[in-house]
């Protein structure tokens, strides 16, 4: 196969090049990337070493028409779309940007796929874009309605639609993922696990939003790739497969979790305000991936946890180099002035 893989600097996109790279030796692969604050520089020269005669970058926006360049040149057969805004924070105060890419970027790979000879497309999305749960409902299903909470999700649940109107306007090749919450190495120090563990190793307060009941439903970022492989092979086209390893841990639970392990003290926790329009709790039915494509996930929450925080214990410049940008710093201090109930959206 000769894949388009988008976003590939990223945090998921990069785990999944790797896997691609050491599962399947006959595959070509090429990382379409814009290189934005949340793509690390050194991902790039890792994924670049892993399989130099396999393995190509292309620094370019997936709204762009070198899209169209790299599926000529490269004779490509497969997109895997993983590019995308994907923070809900950011989200809140810049709605336009997650547009920009997770919608208008979508459309572009979507007419490039469909001019030049019906390139199978998957859609990696989120479970985001089922809103959210009570306590006592059940979990999400694919069957579920979409009823997004943030920008972010909206803009997912969006792409989503554009790219299920395609399968049955223009029989486009079309598959779509939607998983829950990621976790594991390479991941941005903005989303909470990696925040905690590198507060937590720095000793500075860790923000935990409203009561930090909120649930989410964790699964080690290999798991996800796996899956996203199978649905790739063997998913039926036009549908769409929920992916979760049914790991449902409150937010004040993995961050305690967390501090036990590192040895450092509870009062680190500091509770802020609440995010606006916080989904109280996600729940993801994956039955059907398991029964129609056979995935199971292989790696338990407690030793993905452990091999998580082992990795940025190991890798501090790698996250350091991050946090100690400019623009971080701008980001967090301006989130945390405007997170009010009352800011302009
Ligand atoms: P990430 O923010 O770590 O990485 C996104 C990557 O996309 C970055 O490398 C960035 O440079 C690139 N990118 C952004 N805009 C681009 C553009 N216009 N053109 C080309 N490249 C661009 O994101 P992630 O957490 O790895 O998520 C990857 C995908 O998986 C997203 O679509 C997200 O919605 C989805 N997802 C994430 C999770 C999760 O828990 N992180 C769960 C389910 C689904
Ligand atoms: O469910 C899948 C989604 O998971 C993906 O689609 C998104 O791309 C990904 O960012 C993630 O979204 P969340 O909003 O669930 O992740 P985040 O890490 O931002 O927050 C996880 C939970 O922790 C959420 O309830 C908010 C809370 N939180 C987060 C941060 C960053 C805090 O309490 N404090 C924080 O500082």
């Amino acid at each position: 196969m000769n894949l388009l893989i988008t976003g590939g600097c990223g945090f998921i996109g990069s785990h999944f090049i790797e896997h691609l790279l050491r599962h399947h030796p006959d595959y070509k692969v090429v990382n379409l990337d814009a290189m934005t604050y949340a793509a690390h520089p050194q991902t790039k020269e890792f994924l670049q070493n892993l399989a130099p005669s396999r393995y190509s970058f292309v620094h370019g926006d997936i709204g762009s028409a070198l899209v169209g360049e790299i599926i000529k040149t490269h004779d490509i057969d497969t997109i895997v779309n993983f590019a995308a805004e994907s923070h809900v924070d950011r989200s809140i105060l810049d709605p336009g940007s997650f547009v920009q890419t997770n919608v208008v970027g979508v459309q572009n790979l979507l007419y490039w796929a469909r001019k030049l000879g019906n390139v199978r497309f998957v859609q990696v999305s989120t479970d985001e874009v089922y809103g959210s749960l009570e306590p006592s409902d059940a979990s999400f299903t694919e069957h579920s309605h979409l009823v997004p909470s943030s920008p972010y999700s909206a803009s997912k649940a969006c792409a989503d639609l554009l790219a299920l109107s395609c399968f049955r306007t223009f029989r486009q090749e079309i598959v779509i993922t939607r998983c829950s919450n990621n976790f594991g190495p390479r991941q941005f120090p903005e989303k909470l696990l990696p925040l905690v563990i590198a507060n937590a190793l720095e000793g500075k307060s860790i923000p935990v939003y409203g009561d930090g009941r909120q649930v989410r439903d964790w699964i080690f970022v290999a798991d996800h790739c796996k899956a996203i492989d199978q649905v790739m092979h063997q998913g039926k086209l036009g549908e769409v497969y929920n992916i979760s390893s049914n790991q449902e841990v409150p937010n004040l639970e993995i961050i305690s979790k967390i501090l036990q392990i590192l040895d450092k003290p509870a009062s680190l926790i500091t509770f802020v305000k609440d995010r606006p329009a916080h989904d109280r709790r996600y729940a993801l039915n994956s039955n059907k991936i398991r029964q129609q494509l056979g995935w199971v996930p292989a790696t338990g929450f407690e030793e993905g946890l452990s091999r998580t925080i082992h990795w940025y214990i190991e890798n501090s410049a790698w996250w350091k180099q991050l946090r100690d940008k400019a623009f971080f710093d701008y980001y967090t201090a301006n989130y945390k002035a405007k997170f009010t109930p009352e800011a302009k959206l």
